[in-house]
């Protein structure tokens, strides 16, 4: 009998080549976990790499090394479906008609929108990149997606999602499901090493401030050990007094499933060094075996193509239906057969 199963859509850039600890910890083991119990969808989003200048070559390189990566964190082809987004143009053509229902006002007050374009200024600002949230949308409605794994900040993206298909909803009639946001409260946001009150991000943190999980882990496990954090010495979580100390049991937990409580009470009366230590180890432990099966994947480029080009036919179908819905109701004329 056919399951019903719930669907998720999700996403991830391919522009820094490797993930970041944040990438995994926000959105990426949550997509793992979910192939098991829904209907999953997963994009290496290149469509959106764009909206900031890429090198040909890097970019092809970055889109599978992507795709290694989502394959080395533990998805698998046959519990889920993994893909190129250019692989399926309807994305791009069912965001045309979500970018004609989207208002210059609304598309305005994305918040990552006006923190890029803030940095780059208004001439080095590409309308690609306003209208980036838009396609997002298409992203996730083409397949009537109900949920979405991201990190905290693509919540306002998703609320704009469901606007957006509300409105289509109800100008052509009941087309669009409306997704809801899958955001894990413990790893929702996964700050910067060196600086905890910004997150872990590609453009914003230092060099000591990020851990990519292709370098090599005794790159990273320094960088662990010379973490920020308080002047105190007692092992508690706390945001707001100790942002540093707390990101840093935020991650331990997130990587082992012992509880941020059970950590404070191990840790008790030891000062900030051990921890620090220990989560280093409890890191490099992790990720090892990642690497190494990223790197198969990676030897195996036929194999990867493959993949992908699978993950894309299945893709198409539902889109493509989608698509087609969609596109009768706008009212196109639909193209005869020659
Ligand atoms: P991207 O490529 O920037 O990031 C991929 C995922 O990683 C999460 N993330 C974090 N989570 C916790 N802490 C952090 N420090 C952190 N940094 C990044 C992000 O929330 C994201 O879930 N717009 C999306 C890509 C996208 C998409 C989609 C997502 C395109 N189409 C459709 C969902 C559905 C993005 O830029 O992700």
């Amino acid at each position: 009998m056919a399951t019903q199963r719930l669907r998720v859509l999700s996403g991830i850039q391919p522009t820094a080549g490797s993930f970041h600890l944040g990438n995994y910890l926000g959105a990426v083991r949550q997509w793992v976990a979910l192939q098991e119990t829904h209907d999953a969808f997963y994009a290496v989003v290149d469509l959106h790499a764009i909206t900031i200048p890429q090198d040909p070559e890097e970019l092809r390189a970055s889109t599978r090394l992507a795709a290694a990566q989502l394959l080395g964190t533990g998805l698998d082809p046959t519990r889920c479906t993994l893909f190129v987004q250019s692989h399926v143009p309807e994305h791009a053509q069912l965001a045309w008609v979500m970018n004609c229902l989207t208002g210059f006002g609304e598309a305005a007050r994305m918040t990552q929108f006006k923190d890029k374009s803030a940095k780059q200024g208004t001439e080095g600002t590409t309308v690609g990149l306003f209208t980036y949230p838009v396609l997002q949308a298409a992203d996730i409605l083409i397949y009537n997606a109900h949920r979405v794994p991201v990190g905290e900040d693509q919540r306002q993206h998703i609320e704009l999602t469901r606007d957006v298909g509300e409105r289509f909803n109800a100008r052509y009639g009941p087309t669009f499901t409306l997704p809801e946001p899958y955001i894990l409260k413990e790893a929702a946001k996964i700050y910067d090493l060196q600086d905890p009150a910004i997150k872990m991000s590609k453009s914003a943190s230092s060099p000591k401030g990020i851990v990519w999980l292709m370098d090599e882990p005794a790159k990273s496990a320094k960088k662990f050990r010379s973490a920020v954090t308080d002047t105190g010495t007692e092992i508690r979580f706390d945001r707001e007094t100790k942002p540093g100390l707390s990101n840093l049991l935020t991650i331990y937990s997130a990587l082992t499933g012992i509880s941020v409580a059970e950590l404070e009470e191990k840790f008790t009366g030891q000062l900030y060094g051990p921890l620090k230590t220990e989560l280093a180890e409890v890191f490099t432990h992790w990720v090892a075996p990642f690497r190494a099966r990223t790197q198969e994947y990676l030897d195996d480029p036929a194999e990867l193509d493959r993949i992908l080009a699978e993950g894309a036919e299945k893709a198409r179908a539902h889109a493509a239906a989608t698509l087609a819905d969609a596109y009768e109701k706008v009212g196109f004329l639909p193209a005869a057969q020659a």
